[in-house]
């Protein structure tokens, strides 16, 4: 049979990264996917740049149209990212008939709904398997093997720069800075990153998540994001004495009223697997009311990882390309025309326990006072440490967690807690989730 002609967009971490894992596994990915597997054309910005894979048997540009539009080409791989130069080039391989797999989660959650409306018009697949998770085939195991279960929720350590940060700051009590510039060194980060550090790299992929688990659309602008830049080392410290870790979740939960849609850094009981996923490694929970919980692990991020999933969904497209596109595994796995409009809930209506640390001035009645706001407004407490004060100063740090409550009640609780002359600044407020049921 005649081989499958791959372009490439990008030869940086991940562009690089395929190409060495094509080349070196090909015998295997052809005894896979049953055809031979070749790269005829790819594009990058800078041709004189030292790369990490061998280019020399691939026709090189700097045009990445050239390679969307080469009449040659069965699938186009988007490795550009961000979501303006790939989002047209992607749409414009689509319009040539042309499968795409992409590891691009920014141009997913946000323009996915147009992205594979095209595709299905055109009758070709769009794989996206790397977007979330790097290596780990979450995508794969939520919309296929978990296809006969209500999924209840997920929640998944989904960025792995985030808690590469996070593992260094406390095992190594290294600064967030140093750790961030090592996660860039070795090609974690995004090109911007703040969209890891600030939870929007981790917003993308949960708005992905979401949508292959509950069969809704990609709705990336009503996912709360909040990141990891303002987790301490006291925080850090104190969660730990109190038997739990922080790591940046993403939290996906369907509810009655509509789905909660969330990251955020969590306390999480440290007995639990996934407190202990560390470094650059990723893992995700998932919910299923048949299966019961399921734990995928592996790493988030870095050139083979991230090509092995590529790869994974390159051997996908080839092994379907004479399948009727009505016979395929619908994108969003769900039937495009059964989505639901379940809506995704409001932050004030989300449901959760937290850690709260506020500075309180130490003398009589303080924690009496504090404790009186919270339960007034419905809140019971879990446990509650003081510390000492640190020398010359007349405040106390003050350390509570909570049992569950929705967080427009804690919003109010801890506006009333603020505004007591006893308390000194803001309260900081981490989630907590047992991530039991
Ligand atoms: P890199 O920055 O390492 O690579 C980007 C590549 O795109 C480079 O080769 C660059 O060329 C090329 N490029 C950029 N602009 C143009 C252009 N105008 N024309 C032609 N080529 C262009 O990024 P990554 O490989 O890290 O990421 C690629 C995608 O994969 C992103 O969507 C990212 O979110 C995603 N991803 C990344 C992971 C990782 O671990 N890094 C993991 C999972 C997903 P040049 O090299 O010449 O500058
Ligand atoms: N910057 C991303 C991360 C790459 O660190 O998780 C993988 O998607």
């Amino acid at each position: 049979m005649k081989p499958v002609n791959l372009g490439i967009l990008g030869l940086g971490t991940v562009g690089g990264g395929t190409v060495n894992v094509l080349s070196r596994n090909a015998h295997e990915i052809t005894r896979r996917a049953g055809r031979d597997i070749r790269i005829l054309q790819a594009a990058a910005r800078d041709l004189g740049r030292q790369r990490i894979c061998d280019t020399s048997n691939i026709d090189l540009t700097e045009d990445p149209h050239a390679v969307v539009d080469n009449p040659d080409i069965d699938v186009v791989i988007e490795l550009i990212g961000g979501d303006t130069l790939a989002k047209e080039l992607v749409l414009r391989a689509l319009d040539n008939g042309k499968h795409v797999v992409t590891a691009n989660k920014a141009l997913i959650a946000v323009h996915g709904n147009e992205i594979f409306a095209k595709a299905s018009d055109k009758g070709v697949i769009v794989a996206f398997e790397a977007a979330v998770a790097g290596g780990i085939p979450i995508i794969k195991a939520l919309r296929e093997g978990l296809s006969g279960n209500q999924i209840e929720w997920l929640a998944g350590i989904i960025n792995g720069t985030g808690n590469y940060i996070l593992t260094g700051m406390r095992d190594r009590g290294a600064d967030f800075e140093t750790m961030l510039a090592q996660a860039q060194q070795l090609g974690y980060a995004e090109a911007d990153p703040a969209f890891d550090v600030e939870g929007v790299d981790a917003a993308h992929k949960l708005t992905i998540l979401a949508a292959i688990a509950f069969g809704i659309p990609l709705q990336f602008d009503k996912c709360y994001q909040e990141g990891i830049t303002q987790i301490t080392q006291d925080d850090v410290v104190y969660a730990e004495e109190l038997g739990y870790r922080i790591k940046h979740l993403g939290i996906a939960k369907r509810r009655e009223r509509g789905i909660e849609l969330r990251v955020h850094p969590t306390l999480i009981p440290e007995r639990r697997l996934i407190a202990n996923v560390d470094d650059v490694m990723n893992a995700v929970l998932v919910k299923g009311d048949a299966v019961g919980s399921t734990l995928y692990y592996g790493a988030g991020a870095g050139a083979d990882a991230t090509a092995s999933a590529v790869v994974a969904d390159i051997v996908d497209v080839v092994r379907v390309l004479t399948v009727d596109p009505e016979n395929r595994v619908p994108h969003l796995a769900f039937q495009a025309d059964a989505l639901s409009n379940l809506p995704i809930l409001p932050m004030e209506e989300v449901e959760t326990a937290y850690y709260l640390r506020m500075h309180a001035v130490d003398r009589p009645g303080v924690l009496a006072d504090t404790t009186r706001i919270l339960a007034d407004h419905g809140i019971s407490i879990e446990a509650i440490i003081q510390k000492k004060a640190s020398p010359g100063s007349e405040q106390v740090p003050v350390i509570m967690l909570t049992h569950r409550t929705v967080e427009g009640n804690m919003n109010q609780a801890i506006a009333a807690i603020e505004s007591l002359e006893s308390i000194q600044g803001s309260v900081k407020r981490i989630r907590l989730e047992h991530l039991n049921r």
